[in-house]
């Protein structure tokens, strides 16, 4: 996919750049758990200032609901930005102001006033048609940034021309909202392992019981199909349970009333992790199961170790992922950990994104004089 690079900008020389970026990092009192998504950017507003730009950063955080919301002040990320990239503005959390996610034409006009051009380097966001991501490139000469663009040509490697063998494994919790990436990813790849809760809902397919486990029992015929559809599907066979009074147990095949599966047991593990071996292309989303708790984490810590270790190209999806390798130490062993959940799940699926699109219209409008008054 052809995206408007840094290069292709007008001379940034004395001018100022606002860079939408994806700066929705996990906070605990007031403490930035993982700055992967702030120190990601910094090639793009380096880059920016060496060629004589002042930069301009808009970022949301959280979902305040178009109004201000000390719980999602900036604060935090506006000192790891001080500290990171000196003379770097940074705007309001642009989801205080509702005009934002409607995509409210003033509220882009607000937001470019005194700006030259733009960048996207929000990745992470990029599946959002709201104001920042969408309304810029139409009005200004726009470009993506680094981040965006290493993201944008990973997965698009993956997907048009993977080094096979391509394995991919997926988690998470549920089923109904992976559904088109399980689909659109069978098509492509080798093996599939599918673990974290939504497991369960293709448990049931199988004819299994659950005991109290997570299942959306209206996905259940989804399930069924894409076990028939022909890709080698590995689901797990054992799992780590909690029962009635907390106490911790590996079951094969069924599982009793009372007991909730929050974990991927150790055969499944050894299944899972074989293929990663000889594999050429591993992609990596969502957890194999409750990792934030010690009991539960065992299947996620062996799979990232796996993944980690693996000779292939290896690409972990962003959100609980890309936090559990880093959580496990894992991270630097990867080569391309990505800072979008929603948005790479969704660049999978789709093939493309609202932010993307916007960025290619603008290149081409810019290329016959444009439309663009701004
Ligand atoms: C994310 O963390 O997934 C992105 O920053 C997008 O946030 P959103 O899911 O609240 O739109
Ligand atoms: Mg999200």
């Amino acid at each position: 996919m052809k995206l408007p690079q840094l290069e292709d900008l007008p001379d940034p020389s004395g001018k100022r750049v606002l860079v939408r970026t994806d700066f929705n990092v996990p906070i605990t009192d007031g403490h930035i758990d993982d700055d992967l998504r702030i120190t990601a950017s910094l090639p793009t507003i380096e880059w920016l200032q060496e060629k004589g730009a002042t930069v301009v950063c808009a970022t949301h955080l959280g979902r305040p609901k178009g109004k201000p919301d000390e719980k999602y002040t900036l604060d935090p990320v506006r000192e790891r930005l001080q500290s990171l990239a000196p003379d770097v503005e940074l705007l309001e959390n642009l989801r205080f102001d509702e005009g934002e996610e409607a995509n409210d034409p003033d509220f882009v006009e607000r937001l470019i006033d005194g700006c030259d051009l733009y960048v996207n380097d929000a990745f992470g966001a990029s599946h959002r048609a709201h104001a920042s991501i969408v309304g810029p490139p139409a009005r200004l000469p726009s470009a993506a940034g680094r981040l965006l663009a290493r993201e944008v040509e990973v997965m698009s490697g993956l997907l048009e021309s993977p080094t096979r063998p391509f394995v991919a494994i997926l988690g998470g919790s549920k089923v109904s909202g992976k559904l088109g990436v399980i689909k659109s990813l069978l098509d492509k790849v080798d093996v599939m392992a599918i673990g974290g809760a939504m497991c369960f809902t293709f448990h049931l397919a199988q004819g299994k019981k659950v005991g109290d486990s997570l299942v959306e029992p209206d996905w259940v015929d989804a399930c069924k199909e894409l076990l028939d559809s022909g890709t080698k599907i590995l689901i797990p066979d054992d799992i780590v349970a909690m029962g009635p009074d907390d106490e911790v147990q590996v079951f094969s095949g069924d599982l009793p009333d009372g007991w909730k599966g929050l974990d991927i047991g150790p055969e499944s593990t050894l299944r899972f992790i074989e293929p990663l071996v000889n594999a050429g292309t591993v992609l990596w989303n969502g957890p194999m199961g409750m990792f934030e708790d010690r009991r539960f984490q065992e299947g996620t810590v062996d799979v990232a170790e796996a993944v980690a270790g693996s000779k292939g190209f290896t690409v972990v999806g962003g959100g609980d992922s890309a936090a559990a390798v880093a959580k496990f130490g894992f991270a630097s062993k990867v080569d391309h950990v990505s800072t979008g959940g929603g948005a790479a799940l969704e660049l999978i699926e789709q093939g493309d994104l609202p932010g993307l699109e916007a960025l290619r219209k603008s290149a081409e409008g810019g290329k016959d004089g444009g439309d663009r008054d701004g």
